[in-house]
């Protein structure tokens, strides 16, 4: 199939090259420099096609976020309900049904108690209202965080963001933040690969982290249940149990980062529900609405019933068309059983590329949950090195080949595979099979 079959998308070399032209003059992105863009004329499903007529298989899902797919019908179909109805109204003095509608909705779908929802537009703002909500509630003001996380781009999120690469000169950061180990399995310091083992170091490295690096002062920690942009890195199995017993025993509460790891990506609704502990706080934002931009950050009543009138607010928080999308959206991982087929499909991709790990000595760990998957790529096996430059190329040629793909870890050597959950069986699988043609290439420079 060509873009051409698909009506209204059309080769338009000129479009692409002038959008390409406005951006470097007009458009402030830091993050371009180095890949070519695609300039996205129209999106559908997996699918997104460039205004010079090329169709990409988009691996990458604009990071994470259509979960259920570029302009899934359904929600498109109640985002243009609610455009008839009403598109702004401030949480100020104004309540919306479907506002009222979506809280509900969010308190039925996330784990344990949490209930109360406050809506905000992006990852950043729903980290720092739940930040903010653990201080309040409290009393205290220090938080723990962990290294290679990352938890947003303003001041504060930087703040508790464990990766040197997303905090250059940004600085000075907020005082009253600590690290703790991240329980990275492929590369952790405690001269083991036994999961069962680096869960209990690293659980002990928070508790550590909170006698010799704090006052004592704690509110709160925080972290991603599956960490997204350090390089995919899923904790072992008992590691968030073990945190939230010391956590409990200090009265620190537990938040959970699920901006990037929410709404199925990983096999289940939440990445948290893998590890069997209800967080006391949980932040939602990417994969909530199939793309329209909102943010929603969870808690019990009681922690969320302290802020007082007045405290905290978001003029475009909580967006009547943004909710709409994110009901639809919600209805559709559900109808759809997207969580599930996100953990038979993530399955079977880490599956190939475990098979592809026996012929590509590149690849050093394949690793994921569902369909958040990384590869990271090694310049030998016995030192690990870093295969950074070779990740980039790897990723250059799936482009070149029709396949978006990401890239991520602190040393950016971790190719990252996120695609829409309703990618078929057969395009994951031309995935794969492109990216072992890129490593072979790569291999062969
Ligand atoms: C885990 C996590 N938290 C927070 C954020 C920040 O989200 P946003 O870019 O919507 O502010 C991101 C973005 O990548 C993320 O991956």
């Amino acid at each position: 199939m060509t873009t051409a079959d698909l009506g209204n998308v059309g080769t338009n070399a000129a479009i692409h090259e002038e959008t390409i032209e406005k951006y470097r003059r007009y458009v402030n992105t830091s993050f371009v420099a180095g890949i070519e863009p695609v300039v996205v004329e129209k999106a559908e499903g997996s699918t997104v096609h460039d205004a010079d007529g090329t169709e990409y298989l988009d691996c990458f899902a604009g990071i994470s976020v259509v979960n259920a797919g570029h302009r899934h019908p359904r929600v498109l179909d109640a985002v243009r309900a609610q455009l008839d109805q009403v598109v702004h109204a401030a949480t100020y003095i104004y309540h919306v049904p479907v506002v009222a509608d979506l809280a509900e909705k969010l308190a039925q779908v996330t784990p344990g108690d949490l209930t109360k929802s406050f809506f905000g537009n992006s990852g950043a703002e729903g980290i720092e209202t739940a930040v903010r909500l653990a201080k309040a509630y409290t009393g205290r003001h220090e938080v723990i965080s962990l290294t290679h996380s990352f938890h947003g781009r303003t001041a504060g999120t930087l703040s508790i963001t464990g990766n040197q690469a997303r905090k250059t000169r940004g600085g000075p950061y907020l005082a009253g933040v600590a690290f703790a180990p991240a329980p990275y399995v492929y590369r952790n310091p405690f001269g083991t690969d036994d999961p069962e083992v680096i869960a209990d170091r690293c659980a002990e490295m928070v508790e550590w982290a909170i006698s010799y690096q704090t006052s004592g002062d704690v509110a709160a920690f925080i972290a991603e249940p599956v960490m997204g942009e350090g390089g995919i890195l899923v904790p072992p199995s008992s590691y968030f149990s073990r945190v939230k017993e010391i956590l409990d025993r200090h009265g620190i509460l537990f938040i959970a980062d699920e901006v990037q790891s929410g709404f199925g990506r990983t096999g289940e609704m939440f990445a948290i529900e893998h590890f069997g502990i209800v967080p006391d706080i949980m932040v939602m934002a990417k994969g909530i609405a199939d793309g329209f931009p909102l943010s929603a950050t969870i808690a019990r009543d009681e922690i969320a019933d302290c802020l007082r009138p007045g405290e905290h607010l978001s003029t475009f928080g909580g967006n009547p068309v943004s909710c709409a999308a994110a009901l639809a959206n919600i209805a559709v991982l559900e109808d759809e059983q997207l969580p599930q087929e996100s953990a038979r499909k993530g399955a079977h991709t880490i599956g190939r590329l475990q098979e592809l790990a026996k012929r590509h000595p590149l690849i050093g760990d394949v690793r994921g949950l569902g369909l958040m998957i990384g590869a990271e790529l090694v310049t030998d096996r016995e030192s690990k090195g870093p295969a950074s430059k070779q990740a980039v190329e790897v990723r250059r040629l799936c482009r070149e080949a029709g396949v978006l793909i990401g890239v991520g870890g602190q040393a950016g050597n971790v190719l990252r595979i996120q695609p829409p959950l309703v990618i078929s069986d057969e395009q994951l699988d031309h995935a794969i099979d492109t990216i072992d043609k890129a490593l072979a290439i790569v291999a062969g420079q």
